[in-house]
């Protein structure tokens, strides 16, 4: 399997910035897309639990319609594909039971060997306080990242979105009742030849200040 070198992997993610302007008529060709879509699936969770709806858009009437509950920002309409990581407000026993019928699925394990795993997760799910929201809300910021990641390293712009109403996000895409709601948006595609914020510096702390070696 290919790596990419250290320098390579900078050179893609200086390439990467927060696009503002896309190229309406260019659209991510669907294997492409496909493999964004893997990226997101194999995103790693804590426990292993993907608390997590990944919803993508690409119906452009729906699109222009997130343009006036995004803060009036134009990505959402112009971009390719705009995806809305949504998270489970709920963590149960029906959700961990169905996660480790996956894992039975996928390993050919018996169900009584996931015992004690199956009792840290629940003691974790009823540990009084959590709030399942937040926690989620941390598992779907790892998706965003490894998916903006992943795309730049192929070559497909970004631009994450927490300029959003998230709560009328939920209405247009009738995630209301179905235990998921909207945390943050990431439209993708490919940058209008005129964004002026595709050639400005990259505006970091030293890395001396954010870096500590011990
Ligand atoms: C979680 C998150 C939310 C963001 N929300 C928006 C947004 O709503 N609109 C926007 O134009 N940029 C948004 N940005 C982009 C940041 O402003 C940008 O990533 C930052 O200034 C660094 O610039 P760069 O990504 O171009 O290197 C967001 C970035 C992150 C990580």
């Amino acid at each position: 399997m290919s790596t990419l070198s250290g320098p390579q992997l900078v050179a893609r993610l200086q390439w990467r910035y927060a696009t503002k302007r896309f190229d309406a008529a260019r659209k991510i060709p669907a294997a492409d897309w496909a493999a964004l879509e893997a990226a997101l699936v194999l995103t790693p969770s804590s426990f292993g639990l993907q608390p997590w709806k990944f919803v993508v858009i690409t119906d452009q009437p729906t699109k222009e319609k997130l343009v006036p509950v995004s803060w009036n920002q134009g990505q959402p309409a112009e971009c390719s594909h705009h995806v809305v990581f949504a998270v489970r407000t709920k963590l149960g026993e029906a959700e961990i039971d169905a996660y480790l019928d996956s894992i039975i699925a996928a390993r050919g394990v018996a169900r009584e060997s996931l015992a004690g795993f199956c009792g840290m997760m629940t003691g974790f799910a009823n540990k009084p306080g959590l709030d399942v929201r937040a926690w989620a809300t941390f598992q779907a910021y790892i998706a965003l990242g490894n998916f903006m990641t992943s795309a730049a390293v192929m070559g497909i712009d970004t631009c994450p979105m927490e300029g959003i109403e998230p709560g009328r996000y939920d209405e247009i895409l009738g995630l209301d009742k179905t235990g998921f709601a909207t945390v943050v948006a990431c439209a993708a595609g490919y940058r209008a030849d005129g964004d002026k914020y595709a050639a400005l510096k990259k505006v970091r702390f030293p890395k001396e200040q954010v870096i500590t070696r011990i």
